[in-house]
């Protein structure tokens, strides 16, 4: 493919693949652990510089992730290196036993969520987090934190920006390094993309520490991107496959495909240190372990 700058955007961006964790979690039929394991495995082995491998919720919250434990050890030495969803404290003293180095936590922006999500109100949530960032901290762990119904939520409607930049410098302020904004039902558009990104800048939360993770809902996760990019964004969170989900907001279909994100930014000339066939196939062969064809339009076009 022939690339063509367009002045003003990053160089690079970092892809921080979450297939394996928000693609699978809402899969209902038990996709079996080897297969999860060769999924990740596959996935760095196509160059993707972080995959998010599982979480450490509650086993009968998500199922899918049941097996988180044994998933981790059937990885071995390179799955410390890989993050995995921990919402409280138990979470985090399971990870810490398997000696893994990164974990995220969750956060919401808005109440139903955060009660639907975690059992927790809005405010109860940060004193489940506080303890376990800290302890994380202290055992020398890296935290990311990512914040859920950034731009709209199924029951709520409309979040204010303001609500969602309170919500994420909190969450910063316990401990982490990085915030992920999650558009977890993909309602965003890109002028409220860039809003956002601009509102944490004047909050004093700089483009460097912050992560885009679009759904795809409503068909707006690649041109949210894109805004992204126009707004010096650098990380992105995005699924091999276009898999992906929340299983407590029915509303939230599929993530951002990875593949779709590498194909704009290869034709963009940025560099994103993945080989796109590599990842195509991984797709398709999960596609056929799923029983049904992904939905990314890139692995559609390629996949043969
Ligand atoms: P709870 O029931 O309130 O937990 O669940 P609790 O603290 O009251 O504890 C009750 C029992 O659960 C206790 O056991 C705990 O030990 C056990 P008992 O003493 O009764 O025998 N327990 C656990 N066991 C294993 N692992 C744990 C754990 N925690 C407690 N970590 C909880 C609260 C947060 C645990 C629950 O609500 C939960 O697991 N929620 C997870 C929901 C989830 O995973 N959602 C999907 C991920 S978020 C997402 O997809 C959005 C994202 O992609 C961004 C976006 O798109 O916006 C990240
Ligand atoms: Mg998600």
């Amino acid at each position: 493919m022939t690339a063509y700058d367009v002045p003003g955007l990053p160089d690079r961006v970092t892809i921080y693949e979450v297939g394996p964790r928000d693609g699978l979690q809402n899969e209902s039929a038990i996709v079996p652990v080897e297969a999860k394991a060769e999924f990740v495995r596959r996935l760095v082995a196509a160059g993707l510089p972080v995959v998010e491998a599982t979480s450490f919720v509650h086993p009968t919250w998500v199922p899918q992730l049941a097996d988180a434990a044994e998933l981790m050890a059937l990885l071995g030495e390179a799955g410390r290196d890989l993050p995995v969803l921990v919402p409280n404290e138990r979470g985090l003293d399971r990870a810490l036993e398997l000696g893994l180095r990164h974990i995220a936590i969750f956060g919401s922006a808005t109440e139903t969520f955060a009660q639907k999500n975690l059992n927790r109100g809005l405010e109860e949530q940060f004193a489940m987090f506080e303890p376990t960032v800290r302890r994380a901290r202290d055992a020398g762990l890296d935290v990311r934190a990512y914040v859920s119904m950034c731009f709209g939520d199924p029951w709520e409607g409309s979040v204010p920006v303001e609500q969602v930049v309170d919500v994420g410098t909190r969450l910063v302020d316990l401990g982490a390094s990085q915030l992920s904004l999650g558009d977890t039902i993909g309602v965003g558009t890109p002028g409220h993309v860039k809003r956002l990104v601009a509102a944490f800048g004047e909050a004093g939360l700089g483009v460097d520490r912050l992560a885009m993770h679009f759904h795809d809902t409503y068909g707006q996760a690649l041109a949210n991107a894109y805004a992204a990019l126009e707004s010096g964004v650098t990380t992105f969170d995005a699924s091999a496959g276009g898999l992906g989900g929340c299983p407590y907001a029915k509303s939230a279909t599929g993530n951002l495909a990875t593949e779709d994100l590498v194909w704009m930014l290869t034709g963009l000339g940025i560099e994103h240190g993945v080989d796109l066939d590599a990842l195509v196939a991984t797709s398709a062969w999960m596609a056929g372990v799923l029983g049904r064809p992904s939905p990314s339009a890139v692995v559609r076009a390629l996949a043969h």
